[in-house]
C-alpha cells in the first residue's frame, strides 16, 4: 500500500492530554458519587464530550435535564482546559516530533483527525499550530468517532483519497472510523492493545518502517 498521507488523532498519540480528560472526568465522578477508573475512560478515547458524559454517567440514578447535563460537560471542561493551560511545547514527546518530521522528509501530507474541540487551544500549547496540512476536528463534524466524519473531511481538505491515507489512533472507536471511511488504522497504546488496527504499534517511531 502507497500511502499518500498520514491523520493522526490528536489525545493520546500526539500528546498525552488523554491523561488530563482522565483527571478531569474523575474530578467530576467523584464529585458526582459515581464510580470511574481507567477502564471505563478508556470507552471515552474518540467519543466527543457529550457521549463521554452519558458513559460517565451511567451509574448515576438521578435523572438531568439536558441543561443540567451542559453545565457538567461544561465543568469537566473548564477543569480539563486548566490541565492544558500548563502545557508547553516540551509535551510534544521527542519520538513524537522526530517522527512527523521524518514523514514530512518522506513527502507525506500530515493531518490532525481528533473528536476534540479543543485542538486549536491543544496545537498552540504543543508548539503545531502550524505545523500540519490539515485540521479535522470537534470543531467540523457533527459525528463522532466511530463514525468515519473526521477523517474523511481530512482527507478532502488534504485533497487525497481516503484509501490513501493512513490513520494513526489510540482509541478502538477511532479505528473503527478509519475502516468505516475506508482507510488503513494503524494503533497506538488502547487500540494496539485491543488489535483493533492494521498495524499494531509498540511506538511511534514503527510508522517509518510502515510508510
Ligand atoms: C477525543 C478524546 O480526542 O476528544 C475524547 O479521545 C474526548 O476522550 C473528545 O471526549 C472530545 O474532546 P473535547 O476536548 O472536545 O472535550
Ligand atoms: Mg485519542
Amino acid at each position: 500500500m502507497v500511502f499518500q498521507a498520514i491523520i493522526f488523532d490528536l489525545d493520546g498519540v500526539i500528546c498525552f492530554t488523554d491523561e488530563y480528560h482522565y483527571q478531569a472526568w474523575k474530578r467530576l465522578a467523584d464529585e458526582l458519587g459515581v464510580p470511574f477508573d481507567r477502564q471505563k475512560n478508556n470507552r471515552l478515547r474518540g467519543v466527543s464530550r457529550m457521549a463521554s458524559l452519558e458513559i460517565v454517567l451511567e451509574d448515576y440514578t438521578e435523572p438531568l435535564a439536558e441543561a443540567e447535563k451542559l453545565a457538567l460537560a461544561d465543568q469537566k471542561n473548564e477543569t480539563y482546559k486548566t490541565l492544558l493551560a500548563q502545557m508547553s511545547p516540551s509535551d510534544l514527546p521527542e519520538d513524537v516530533r522526530t517522527t512527523l518530521l521524518a514523514l514530512r522528509e518522506r513527502g507525506l501530507k500530515l493531518a490532525i483527525g481528533s473528536s476534540s474541540k479543543n485542538t486549536p487551544f491543544i496545537l498552540q500549547q504543543i508548539g503545531l499550530a502550524d505545523f500540519f496540512d490539515a485540521v479535522s476536528d470537534g470543531n467540523n463534524i457533527t459525528k463522532s468517532k466511530p463514525d468515519p466524519e473526521v477523517f474523511l473531511k481530512a482527507a478532502q481538505m488534504l485533497d487525497v483519497a481516503p484509501e490513501c491515507c493512513l490513520v494513526v489512533e489510540d482509541a478502538v472507536a477511532g479505528a473503527e472510523a478509519a475502516h468505516r471511511g475506508n482507510m488503513r488504522a494503524a494503533c497506538v497504546g488502547d487500540a494496539a492493545k485491543a488489535a483493533a488496527g492494521d498495524y499494531n504499534l509498540s511506538s511511534i517511531t514503527e510508522l517509518l518502517s510502515i510508510i
